[in-house]
């Protein structure tokens, strides 16, 4: 099993960025740690983030025939995009929105995902956690 983990704007920030939302560990931090538990439970994975929509949206594209499945966290573009939405739908992308912070719990511009409705399933307020927690959930429903 292959998975493709996209982080969006200002997670490349992690670490030095609103520290109380966020944790303090850097995405390489997470990374490693995320890659840690890819080899337990032997899966794959590659990462890709991006500040850029345009890219991330490419990069869903491109991904497709390489990818059984999508961790995406698109940050603050999840309340925004309706691009990444349609490109996760183009390639008929399983995925799981990941989020660091609750963003139920936070301001209303947060409340709304344009992608949560096309998700397998949403995972937000968990921290760096969410990320394994995302794998374990694709590992088992592939079992
Ligand atoms: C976030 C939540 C978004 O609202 C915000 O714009 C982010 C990070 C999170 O992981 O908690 O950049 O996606």
């Amino acid at each position: 099993m292959k998975v493709l983990i996209i982080n969006g704007p200002n997670l490349n920030m992690l670490g030095q960025r609103e520290e109380d939302l966020y944790g303090q560990l850097t995405l390489e931090e997470i990374n490693a740690l995320i890659i840690k538990k890819a080899e337990s439970i032997r899966v794959e994975v590659e990462f890709f983030q991006s500040n850029e929509e345009g890219r991330i949206v490419s990069t869903i594209q491109e991904s497709a025939k390489d990818f059984d499945f999508i961790i995406i966290t698109p940050a603050a573009f999840t309340h925004t995009s309706i691009a990444i939405r349609d490109a996760l739908l183009s390639v008929k992308s399983k995925f799981i929105e990941v989020h660091l912070s609750n963003i139920f719990s936070r301001e209303d511009f947060r409340q709304n995902s344009f992608v949560s409705s096309i998700a397998l399933g949403v995972i937000s307020g968990f921290g760096h956690e969410g990320y394994l927690m995302a794998l374990d959930a694709l590992n088992n429903i592939e079992k």
